[in-house]
């Protein structure tokens, strides 16, 4: 499938800039500002949870059309329950709704679906349609979408301890062992590697608890726009300016030619 035209204001086509050798493999997405959205319109705060779900399928086309394989999105954070108990009953009972409206599709288009975080404290009839929608799509190998419910990185991190520790305290490891790698192999995303790029819609610049261990050497792209207007464009735009990062992981590749003692840094 081939991208469409996106036009920028001064009539620049988008989706001839984006360079698809370097589209990022996996990428998270803080999806926030539903709320400000409907409130902004006079219209009650669900309103911008709901618009802000069509947009999320729209997002995930556009990867699909990039090439990207795997998104993971923050649906609800652990600490999302301050909210009023009528806001997150109901974006529990939509979570529930759209995963049974929808899981057909995503089946058909060769999506897997994982739910990333403590289900527990979720009613019975979400884990069931959750396990449900896991299994059918656990075999599908196009694309995967990684929704994080009820998800936070501290907590994520403090479980994957704990597991160590249990296994260090029944001698099946050595606490000299633990390494990277194995910390790595506790955690709830598995397999797949850490997000390329972060996008936080809204403007907000902070990660709220978001893959705290694996978002260590993502580039982050701050959207001003709110989640229920992202769309393709926008998301274009996020890619772009991703591509054109220099992405050094503590290394000094980008310096000029010049040696280190012959800049002026150190005249
Ligand atoms: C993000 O939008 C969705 C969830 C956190 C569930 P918000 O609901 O945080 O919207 P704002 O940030 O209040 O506008
Ligand atoms: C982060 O957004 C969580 C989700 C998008 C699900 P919040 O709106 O909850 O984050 P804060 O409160 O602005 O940090
Ligand atoms: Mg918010």
């Amino acid at each position: 499938m081939s991208l469409g035209k996106i036009i920028d204001k001064k009539n620049n086509d988008l989706s001839k800039r984006i360079d698809k050798q370097k589209v990022p493999e996996h990428i998270a997405i803080i999806m926030d500002g539903n709320g400000r959205w409907a409130t902004k319109k006079g219209l009650p705060r669900t309103y911008g949870h709901r618009k802000g779900v069509d947009v999320l399928k729209e997002i995930i086309k556009v990867s699909k059309k990039l090439g990207c394989k795997t998104l993971t999105v923050y649906a609800f954070s652990t600490e999302n329950w301050t909210r009023p108990k009528k806001e997150v009953d109901f974006l529990i009972n939509l979570f529930s709704e759209v995963l049974r409206k929808e899981i057909e599709d995503i089946h058909e288009e060769s999506t897997k679906i994982k739910f990333i975080g403590d289900l527990g404290p979720f009613p019975e009839n979400l884990k069931k349609i959750i396990s449900s929608s896991e299994s059918l799509t656990r075999n599908n190998n196009e694309f995967l979408l990684n929704v994080c419910v009820n998800y936070g990185g501290r907590q994520e991190i403090v479980k994957v301890a704990k597991q160590l520790a249990l296994k260090c305290s029944s001698g099946e490891i050595n606490p000299n062992e633990v390494n990277e790698e194995l910390f790595n192999s506790e955690l709830l995303i598995q397999g797949i590697k850490d997000p390329e790029l972060l996008i936080r819609t809204s403007g907000e610049k902070r990660i709220s608890n978001f893959l705290l261990w694996q978002l260590a050497y993502s580039e982050i792209y701050i959207s001003e726009v709110l989640w229920p207007d992202f769309n393709e464009f926008e998301f274009l735009k996020a890619i772009i300016d991703y591509q054109s990062r220099d992405r050094r992981f503590g290394g000094i590749e980008s310096l000029p030619k010049e040696s280190f003692e012959d800049s002026q840094y150190f005249s």
